[in-house]
């Protein structure tokens, strides 16, 4: 059964209804939808749909690390939150009668004046990034033009264009000028992050958001003074509150307003040629994959990590590979093999063992360069091979197409899908090259990450969430 679709043009963005400048979609696709199983929309939680773009861009050139996030501040740099029970006070209303054509006004005033308080060291052991951002990389941008990042957690807007990796792209972006909403409230506070070696910094604001064609009032959010690299602003879905921050995140919002059942969405990203990318807040799309979703576990569970940087991370028990015309082989030991990996849609590439990588590399005649890239030919991407991934011991393996999995930076220019992470770190990462062969549902309902093989054969949503773990009744019609 195919659903009614219900195109919507509105933004999904920050209020910007209260006259800002508000980017249109060009490309006559609709924005989003929203829907309730049947199709037909009621009062009760559904699910919320969005195209998802695959934007790639280009580095500067100047960093050894990619546009990816490090560690958040220290506790006590908390951003301030909204009370509970009590309407937003804002702390400086900004003037209507003088509205900035090119900077919000309110941000020149309130400037970050403390730097932020980062454990850098740790940040610059987490994200290695190798080179990546010297070639270009990929990430991912919703209709509304922010990232979406699993590997991060706040939703900002503004970045510095003449920053960033790329001006002109950045510009056609649309940019919140809160001086320019009647409704936007300053919060203030500090918001601080590292990437790599980048750095975002700004202020908390609270404003009107739309998705598709709900409004969530009191949306916290932060607009960015100056930023480095980045060429959107981020839409951070890791766990939030009562987590990481003391605020409740947008997905924490759509919970709250009854516009889906719990914090649950899903990512389709498509393979190569697809032509097809979408998250779902709330519902699965069941022509996206085949038989059940498997459920693999959130490891360390929650409550053990650290509680400024909860994460999605699982255990990856074995990685292989399906050689074209070959039977399928295991790299890992058959039993007891796991290596904890975050999964994480800011990252183009997967980072693994080094050893792994090496064993991956030779069956791609792999030329490693000084900086420890892993390059192969291109050809590799029209074989009908596969790198395969497993989870719970075997009883999930994603099979990586060739296609996917290998990282075309230009025409004639391949890179292996993984790369080792950091010497000495355990920080492993399933980027892109990974994502794409799976389709995935993050569950923080039951700290889950539910997965199966990516398929394309059709198109229909169903609402998950109810209760918990009822995503387990949702059947991949592939
Ligand atoms: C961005 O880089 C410039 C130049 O290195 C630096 O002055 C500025 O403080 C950086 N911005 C942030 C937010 O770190
Ligand atoms: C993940 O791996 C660790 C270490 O082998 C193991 O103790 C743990 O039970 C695993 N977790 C899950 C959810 O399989």
């Amino acid at each position: 059964m195919l659903l009614q679709r219900i195109a919507v043009y509105t933004a999904f963005f920050l209020a910007l209804s209260h006259g800002a400048f508000l980017p249109k979609p060009d490309n006559g696709l609709p924005v989003g939808e929203v829907g309730k199983g049947g199709g037909k929309r009621t009062k009760d939680p559904g699910y919320v749909r969005m195209p998802v773009s695959r934007q790639k861009f280009k580095g500067k050139g100047k960093s050894e690390r990619g546009w990816h996030w490090g560690l958040p501040p220290d506790l006590d740099d908390k951003p301030p939150a909204v009370q509970p029970g009590r309407p937003f006070e804002p702390t400086s209303r900004p003037s209507h009668s003088t509205p900035s054509a090119t900077q919000p006004t309110s941000l020149s005033a309130t400037p970050a004046t403390q730097p932020p308080s980062i454990h850098r060291r740790a940040a610059d052991r987490r994200w290695g990034w190798s080179s990546l951002e010297e070639l270009g990389g990929i990430a991912y941008i919703i209709q509304f033009r922010v990232f979406v990042d699993t590997g991060s957690y706040e939703l900002w807007v503004n970045p510095r264009c003449s920053a960033s990796a790329s001006d002109a792209l950045c510009q056609t972006f649309g940019n919140y000028f809160p001086s320019k909403s009647n409704s936007a409230m300053h919060i203030g506070g500090n918001f601080a992050v590292t990437y790599g070696t980048g750095a975002v910094r700004g202020s908390y604001w609270s404003d009107v958001m739309s998705i598709a064609m709900f409004q969530i009032p009191q949306v916290q959010f932060a607009v960015a003074a100056d930023s480095n690299y980045t060429f959107a602003g981020i839409l951070g879905l890791g766990y939030t509150y009562p987590h990481t921050i003391p605020y409740p995140s947008v997905l924490n919002l759509m919970v709250s307003q009854k516009m889906i059942s719990a914090p649950i969405f899903s990512l389709g990203l498509g393979g190569d040629g697809d032509g097809f990318s979408e998250i779902i807040f709330g519902g699965v799309n069941r022509w996206k994959f085949a038989g059940p979703l498997v459920p693999v576990s959130i490891w360390p569970p929650i409550k053990e990590q650290d509680p400024r940087w909860v994460q999605y991370w699982v255990n990856v028990t074995s990685v292989g590979m399906t050689r074209p015309g070959e039977a399928g082989k295991l790299y890992t030991p058959r039993e007891g093999f796991t290596m904890p990996t975050l999964i994480d849609t800011g990252s183009t590439l997967s980072y693994i063992r080094e050893d792994l990588v090496a064993v991956i590399g030779q069956q791609f005649n792999a030329e490693i360069d000084t900086q420890g890239n892993y390059f192969v030919d291109c050809k590799y991407r029209d074989m009908p091979g596969t790198v395969d991934f497993g989870f719970n011991n075997g009883a999930m393996v994603i099979n990586v197409r060739y296609k996917d999995f290998i990282y075309q930076l230009y025409q004639g220019r391949c890179m292996l899908g993984v790369q080792p992470a950091d010497y000495g770190s355990t920080n492993y990462v399933l980027g892109d090259t990974f994502i794409r062969g799976a389709y995935l549902v993050f569950d923080q309902q039951s700290d889950v990450v539910w997965m199966n093989q990516y398929y394309n054969c059709g198109d229909g949503v169903v609402t998950v969430g109810q209760t918990p773990r009822d995503t387990k009744n949702v059947f991949g019609a592939c």
